[in-house]
């Protein structure tokens, strides 16, 4: 084929623009264009953005794309970490994918499971039934979760701290400002004291179940058998306990939806039910807008040429709604889920391709439990109604997060 000219955003930079237009910034200008794939440019980079599934499949080529350099430096100081599995490319992150997805077993699941219903019982009970912020309430929930899932060990009385630290490196990752530098405080606040919990581990001062994530990440060795630099295994614990928290953000968005679509939610009989709610939600709702990589080696694609180094990103949420693959794709249907063929690149909220040789999310399976467990529990368990309240959530913040949070009001455990 022929290479053609990539349709290109007319101007010098649009990092603006993304930012006004956030998570339809890229289907903004892919329906202008008429084309999946456009050039532009943010923070003055050229900048290649893809929607769709064949080009997902594409992205997640691991011959075509890398992740060195991929993610912007103030992403890295915030969200994820300096020198975590996000950013590797190969064999190392073949190996490194492969100390998370050891932990993604049927009983790892299942702990983490019982955990939180055990944590959404306590936290019904210590709570004023008055009025319950779901937001705020699945943000400690969920941090009692992640730090007894992992073996981390906390004084209850820490738990506030734990839960703003984690928190402000999700929810202020991409600010500018005050925000942006209150989100690196955390980081480095939470990686020296996790850096000092896995010097402890190894040195068999602080006793961890050998079982544990903690233990099992203390313990890695690299592909040279040598133990990881401390500061490394900080950053994956922290890309453990940091996106654990963050499902906040789902739970709050499930619980919308429960108010929003009374219908679906009279309809969740039995397990299937439950997990075709929670993927529409997270098929639905605004989460994590694109995923970045680096063009490998130049190529040529669909009559477009990608020069080797160019950023590169794909639309998880644009192709989570694209009208190519699901039919009305801006309504809450639920039972789209029962013919869905389970495609690794048409359903991509947290990546897409593959776990193991991919950057699929590592907690995608983990996510999925704990949104199915937090359904249940507030349908099932609990009895609360919502009271008058504002549930309008930004399109142009990112994640989402709301500012009132949904209430719920006289709650009471069935
Ligand atoms: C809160 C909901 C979550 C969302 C929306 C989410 C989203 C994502 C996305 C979009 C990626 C990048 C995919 C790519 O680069 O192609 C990712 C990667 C990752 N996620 Fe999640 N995630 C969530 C929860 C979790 C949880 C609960 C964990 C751990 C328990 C986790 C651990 C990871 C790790 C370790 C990676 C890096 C994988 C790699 O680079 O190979 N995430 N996630």
């Amino acid at each position: 084929m022929t290479d053609t000219h990539m349709p290109k955003d007319k101007g010098l930079d649009h990092t603006l623009k993304l930012l006004d237009e956030a998570y339809r910034f890229i289907t903004n200008r892919s329906e202008k264009f008429e084309s999946r794939v456009f050039e532009t440019t943010l923070l003055g980079e050229k900048t290649i953005c893809m929607v769709g599934k064949k080009e997902a499949e594409v992205f997640y080529d691991n011959t075509k794309f890398s992740r060195k350099g991929a993610s912007p430096g103030r992403i890295q100081k915030t969200l994820f970490g300096e020198g975590g599995v996000q950013g590797l490319d190969g064999k190392e992150h073949h190996h490194r994918k492969e100390m998370f997805m050891s932990l993604m077993t049927k009983e790892g699941l299942k702990q983490i499971s019982a955990i939180l219903q055990q944590e959404w019982e306590r936290e019904m009970e210590r709570q004023s039934k008055e009025e319950i912020q779901v937001y705020q309430a699945a943000k400690y929930v969920l941090t009692r979760s992640a730090l007894r899932w992992t073996g981390v060990p906390y004084q209850e009385s820490e738990i506030p701290e734990w839960t703003d630290q984690l928190s402000d490196m999700f929810e202020d990752a991409g600010s500018v400002g005050l925000s942006h530098w209150q989100a690196r405080r955390s980081r480095s606040k939470a990686e020296k004291e996790v850096v000092d919990l896995v010097e402890n581990v190894r040195a068999g001062e602080t006793k961890v179940s050998e079982d544990s994530p903690v233990y099992h990440f203390a313990m890695h060795r690299d592909l040279n058998g040598e133990l990881l630099d401390a500061q490394i295994v900080a950053v994956e614990l922290l890309n453990l306990l940091r996106p654990i928290v963050a499902i906040a953000v789902y739970i709050d968005f499930l619980i919308l939806a429960v108010h929003d679509y009374p219908e679906k939610v009279s309809q969740l009989e039995n397990e299937d039910d439950l997990q075709h709610f929670i993927q529409e939600v997270r098929r639905f709702y605004p989460f994590f807008p694109v995923a970045p990589a680096r063009v490998k080696e130049d190529f040529s694609w669909n009559g477009y040429t990608f020069e080797k180094g160019t950023l590169t990103l794909l639309d998880l949420y644009g192709t989570n709604h694209d009208p190519e693959i699901w039919d009305n794709p801006d309504t809450f249907q639920p039972e789209r889920f029962q013919t869905w063929e389970g495609s690794p690149f048409d359903f991509i909220p947290q990546g897409g391709g593959e776990f193991n040789i991919g950057h699929r999310c590592a907690g995608e399976w983990i996510t999925i439990d704990i949104l199915k467990v937090t359904l249940d529990f507030f349908v099932h368990r609990l009895s609360f109604d919502f009271p008058e309240q504002d549930l309008d959530y930004k399109m142009n913040d990112i994640p989402p997060v709301p500012e009132s949070g949904v209430v719920i009001k006289n709650v009471h455990l069935k």
